[in-house]
């Protein structure tokens, strides 16, 4: 059935944390066995869209590198690898930029959230970020896009670009189809409310892949719950507890409802010790292999560099071909 090629990206902005590691990096380590050919970028580009830090962002870079080798991600099974190390996006996002009226891009909610909180109302970057995108995407005939829900809006752009394309220029990029995730996302422990999310500037809201035991435990002690103190699963009337249930059930294998009937008789403040230790348990074995990746970055930016080498030798003659299709 031919080539069925998965890409994914991830902006380096900080530890991945464990929304993260459920959400998508656990499903990446999947995708590189299921699939013949899986690229998963470091997209850098993506994240000056608002501003960074070039110390920070250039340490985030190595440290989301690092996360990802620990997690699973196999050099020898995919391709990882900087996106601003293949300039080829950029080219093929101005291309593309060229098929893409601004009352669509306009309409994206990530922009309007993002813009909104900005002072200067967004940067042109923040604006066309859905069109580098799907940049990302054609670039390798990409087959395949696992996603969260909050960037459906961002696929189905790169899918219409595609189409566009492929009629005004002769047929060229396949449709890449979404692989949809469908797992709940993991709540804020601050606010059970809010999605965990790395933006989130409170104290002890995110919970990262590579802290501690002893942060992991001040952070699920402090976590927000309610009032009762039994266990139960019941994500609308008790989002906090249920929050702590579905990261227990996820790290664990185990469904909900399990964890509850093996959690009868535990308060919430002794329940919150357990899940705790259920996620210090996971992560222990990439918590360390991350410490001693971090040692060796010269590996690191050595994995970066071989990763680039093979991203290039896909993207170069597809960007060429592009730019013949199109008169250059
Ligand atoms: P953040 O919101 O922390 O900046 P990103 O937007 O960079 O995270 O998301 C990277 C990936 O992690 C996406 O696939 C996204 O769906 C997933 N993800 C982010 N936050 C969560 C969460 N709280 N629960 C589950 N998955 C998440
Ligand atoms: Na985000």
């Amino acid at each position: 059935n031919g080539l069925e090629r998965v890409f994914s990206g991830i902006q380096p902005t900080g530890i991945p944390h464990l929304g993260n590691y459920l959400g998508a990096i656990q499903n990446w380590v999947r995708f590189q066995e299921e699939y013949s050919s899986a690229l998963y970028s470091i997209v850098d580009l993506h994240s000056i869209t608002v501003p960074r830090e070039p110390k920070v962002l250039h340490q985030s870079i190595l440290d989301t590198t690092a996360v990802l080798l620990a997690c699973g991600i196999d050099p020898q099974k995919c391709i990882i690898f900087q996106q601003s190390k293949v300039p080829e996006h950029v080219e093929l996002g101005w291309i593309l930029g060229c098929l893409t009226n601004v009352p669509r891009l306009r309409s994206f909610s990530q922009w309007k959230v993002k813009s909104a909180i900005q002072k200067s109302e967004g940067s042109v970057g923040l604006f066309t970020y859905p069109v580098l995108q799907a940049a990302d995407i054609l670039l390798y005939k990409s087959t395949h896009v696992p996603v969260g829900e909050d960037q459906v809006q961002h696929l189905e752009l790169a899918q219409d670009t595609a189409r566009l394309f492929n009629k005004k220029y002769g047929v060229f990029f396949p449709v890449p189809q979404t692989i949809l995730n469908t797992t709940k996302k993991i709540k804020s422990l601050r606010d059970p409310m809010a999605k965990m999310s790395k933006s989130d500037a409170q104290a002890l809201a995110t919970v990262d892949i590579t802290d501690s035991p002893e942060e992991i435990v001040l952070k699920f002690r402090k976590a927000v719950t309610d009032f009762t103190s039994e266990v139960t699963y019941d994500p609308s009337g008790r989002p906090g507890v249920s929050n702590l249930v579905a990261i227990h059930a996820a790290v664990t294998g185990l469904s909900p409802e399990d964890i509850v009937r093996q959690s009868v008789g535990l308060d919430t403040a002794r329940y919150k010790g357990v899940v705790a230790e259920a996620v210090i348990q996971k992560f222990a074995p990439v918590r360390s292999e991350f410490g001693r990746l971090q040692e060796d970055q010269s590996y690191l930016k050595k994995v970066l560099q071989a990763g680039a080498e093979k991203a290039k030798e896909l993207a170069a003659p597809v960007c060429l071909e592009i730019k013949r299709m199109v008169g250059f």
